[in-house]
């Protein structure tokens, strides 16, 4: 009899889990995966990247209806909102893609154990009442949302809610404040001024989108602004009474003075996400969680318990699925005693608002505290196919090292930014230079040339500026 009943048994079915739990299937083991949620596919599927994006394309339709975009282009229509069949098309989507991972473990024998999972110790979890033993645990529990001490969420009132409450409001809201201008903040604050909210944006530090480039993030308030989002910035939030279905929120500097009073129809409490530790008997395990509830790794992303490892939200870096995912086949083949690497130098990250707002590898603030460096910059505005499209904001920006011209950091503001970027990945992950993006032909006319043009302007020479 074998000494284990699993290879390997993940805990927690999103981007990381499911997607280690197929590799490792598919490297020959045997393996299962805990998932206590009804469906699988863990929060980017179920509650965040994807029915977020559902809601945002589609808004995004609606605002270039109402908003007169689609007008200028000789299609005049007066849209008329069905927020039901909106939801419903969310819904759709959720529904097909979460189903489509229970079909994939089926297909790749995987065992999808139903239910929350607790260590026992480092090679037994208890799972619904059932205890199952494993070679190789692997923690994949994500993240959940930050709570604003002193501030009640309920999402089932629907006036202060989180990232799932604000998918799902059942009304637009006339006025909507999102305490926080983050990626969750500025993609569903845009989701509801696009459908007719009135949305403020408190952010307690002096610009949005933190981590990101500075020239980005400078350039993102102002188009946000312009699009009729108010930005609080340098501003903190106290408190928010309920009084029926109106919300009171106290707001100071952040710096410190005197209080005001702000009333909303719904407060989106979006400060950040906190890692799923908590409940999974690590103690039983004798494994610690860093001061950011983190649970560290090393490259291979084994804990220091041996037999246990760790990927996804719940260890340190990027809170995104790509990132998860990348990490699931990784430790998947580590354990199947392969070699798998990820690269944290080369993890983008896009916003999904319109335009979209994407980077990858350094800021140039960062950039510069390691080094020399040259910049080159391109306008969306002198870009032909974005002229054509009528989506003139934006630009891309290369940072590369001033003595190798190595690639450091490439950063965009464009309609399609957040596809424009995976060429920038992959140039960096070649270690290219600016001139072999600039050398590289690029197919006229799209978007993506604006990212060789700054790449001919980090040695001056853009050709349509
Ligand atoms: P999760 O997806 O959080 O999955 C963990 C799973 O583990 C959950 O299903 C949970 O139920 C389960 N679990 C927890 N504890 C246990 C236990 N003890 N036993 C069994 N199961 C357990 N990222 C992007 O890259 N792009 C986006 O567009 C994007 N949009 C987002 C929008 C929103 C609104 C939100 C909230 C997040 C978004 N993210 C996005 C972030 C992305 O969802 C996460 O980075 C990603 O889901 C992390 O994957 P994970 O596998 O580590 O954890
Ligand atoms: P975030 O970390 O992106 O932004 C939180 C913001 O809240 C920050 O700007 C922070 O300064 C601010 N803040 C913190 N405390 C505050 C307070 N008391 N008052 C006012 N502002 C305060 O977190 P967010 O938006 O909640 O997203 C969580 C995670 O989910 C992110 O790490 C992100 O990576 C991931 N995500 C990714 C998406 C994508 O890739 N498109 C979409 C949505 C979420």
């Amino acid at each position: 009899m074998a000494e284990y009943d699993y290879d390997v048994l993940v805990i927690g079915a999103g981007p990381g889990g499911y997607v280690a739990a197929i590799r490792a299937a598919q490297l020959g083991l045997k393996t299962a995966c805990a998932e206590g949620r009804e469906t699988l596919g863990g929060t980017c599927l179920n509650v965040g990247c994807i029915p977020s994006k559902a809601m945002l394309h589609a808004s995004e339709y609606f605002d270039a209806a109402a908003s007169g975009t689609m007008a200028k282009m000789g299609i005049k229509v007066k849209p008329e909102l069905d927020l039901e069949a909106m939801h419903g098309q969310r819904k759709d989507s959720v529904k097909g893609l979460t189903g489509g991972i229970e079909f994939l473990f089926k297909k790749n024998k995987v065992d999808w154990l139903k239910g929350y999972a607790q260590f026992k110790d480092a090679h037994s979890v208890e799972v619904a009442g059932k205890t199952v033993t494993a070679k190789n645990v692997v923690i994949a529990t994500g993240s959940s949302v930050t709570p604003l001490p002193g501030v009640e969420i309920d999402n089932s009132k629907g006036v202060v809610v989180d990232s799932t409450g604000a998918l799902e409001l059942a009304s637009v809201p006339k006025k909507m404040v999102v305490i926080g201008g983050g990626v969750i903040g500025l993609e569903l604050g845009s989701v509801w001024r696009r459908l007719g909210a009135e949305v403020i944006v408190v952010e307690f530090l002096d610009q949005l989108l933190p981590g990101m480039d500075m020239d980005v993030r400078k350039e993102a308030a102002k188009i946000f602004k312009k699009q009729g989002m108010t930005l609080k910035l340098s501003t903190k939030v106290t408190g928010v009474t309920v009084k029926g279905k109106k919300a009171t929120l106290t707001l100071e500097p952040a710096a410190g003075g005197d209080a005001e009073k702000l009333d909303a129809d719904v407060v989106l409490v979006s400060i950040g996400r906190k890692p799923n530790t908590e409940g999974l008997g690590l103690d039983e395990i004798g494994l610690e969680v860093n001061q950011r509830s983190q649970i560290e790794t090393d490259h291979d992303f084994a804990t220091k318990v041996d037999g246990v490892w760790a990927i996804g939200d719940v260890i340190p870096g990027p809170m995104l699925a790509h990132k998860a995912e990348d990490e699931g086949i990784a430790v998947a083949e580590n354990i199947a005693g392969l070699t798998g690497i990820v690269n944290h130098d080369v993890i983008p990250g896009v916003v999904y608002t319109q335009p979209e707002i994407a980077g990858v590898g350094l800021t140039e603030e960062a950039a510069k505290e390691r080094g020399a460096v040259k910049v080159g910059k391109f306008p969306m505005l002198a870009n032909s196919r974005a002229k054509t499209n009528h989506e003139p904001d934006g630009f891309v920006k290369v940072i590369a090292d001033a003595e190798t011209d190595r690639v450091l950091g490439v950063w965009c503001i464009a309609s399609v930014a957040g596809t424009m970027i995976a060429q920038a990945a992959q140039a960096m992950e070649f270690g290219a230079t600016s001139e072999d993006i600039a050398y590289t032909c690029h197919a006229h006319p799209t978007h993506s040339e604006a990212i060789k043009e700054a790449a001919m302007a980090v040695t001056g020479k853009p050709i349509h500026i």
